[in-house]
């Protein structure tokens, strides 16, 4: 699979000393409007891993491919292309094969099918390539679960968020109902919990903050103030970059 930003890195020393800020976490955190609040107002680029994760999943889902067919799951990954682009409301636009997926992965369904896809290596190592091809100049923020410790070990700045399981829920239910998804916050709560619970005790690139992370919690506080947290850290970071 090709990604339409991706680009070829002239070396790994190059595209290294493009900044990176990694902000990871659980779902309803808060890390996908963190970052992309960042993202904009700095003019960086965005990654959404969860979004490729998503798309992988639905993608080989459809086909029949099961997690364990690491044949299927290499055939997959050539021939299908990934599409990812931020629209000006700062949303993530899913495109697998041209063909508009947003609606359909990003439910507690496709969530859950996500989960289940990345705790397979083989669908990791073939991710990891598209997620490291979007770090270009001026800079990247990323988001998803194993960027300060896998995908970006030597990020500029490492981000890990979490909050109380209540105010997750409660997030993710109002993200949810705002897109027209059919929820409960009863539902939400469960299936949330047991994501977590999945992506925490995988053997690869489980979800635990890196030993260099900078652990926010967000439960009682306004994204603005998080949002000027993080970015007045990474401007602290970023003045010894060179
Ligand atoms: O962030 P989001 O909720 O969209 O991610 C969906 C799922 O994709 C996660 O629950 C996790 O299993 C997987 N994921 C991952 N590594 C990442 C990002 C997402 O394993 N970096």
């Amino acid at each position: 699979g090709r990604c339409e930003t991706s680009r070829r890195e002239d070396s790994m020393s190059m595209s290294s000393r493009v900044p990176v800020l990694a902000i990871d976490g659980p779902s309803g955190t808060g890390k996908g409007t963190v970052g992309s609040h960042i993202a904009k107002t700095r003019g960086w680029h965005l990654l959404d891993s969860g979004a490729l994760y998503r798309a992988f999943a639905f993608a080989a889902n459809e086909q029949g491919i099961a997690p364990d067919d690491i044949e299927g799951i290499n055939a997959l990954d050539r021939e299908t292309e990934f599409a990812f682009e931020t629209t000006v409301s700062g949303e993530v636009e899913i495109r697998v094969n041209g063909r508009e997926v947003s609606m359909r992965v990003r439910g507690e369904q496709g969530g859950r099918l996500a989960s289940m896809y990345a705790a397979v290596p083989a669908v990791r190592s073939r991710l990891i390539k598209h997620q490291r091809s979007r770090r270009q100049d001026p800079g990247l923020v990323a988001d998803g679960r194993d960027m300060g410790t896998v995908v970006f070990p030597d990020a500029t700045l490492k981000i890990f968020l979490t909050a109380s399981p209540e105010i997750r829920a409660q997030r993710r239910y109002n993200q949810l109902k705002s897109k027209d998804f059919d929820v409960t916050l009863r539902g939400l709560e469960a299936q949330i919990a047991e994501r977590d619970q999945q992506d925490a005790s995988r053997a690869v690139a489980p979800l635990v903050a890196a030993s260099d992370a900078v652990v926010i919690d967000t439960s009682r506080r306004g994204i603005g103030e998080i949002v000027e947290e993080v970015d007045g850290l990474l401007s602290i970071r970023l003045r010894d970059y060179d």
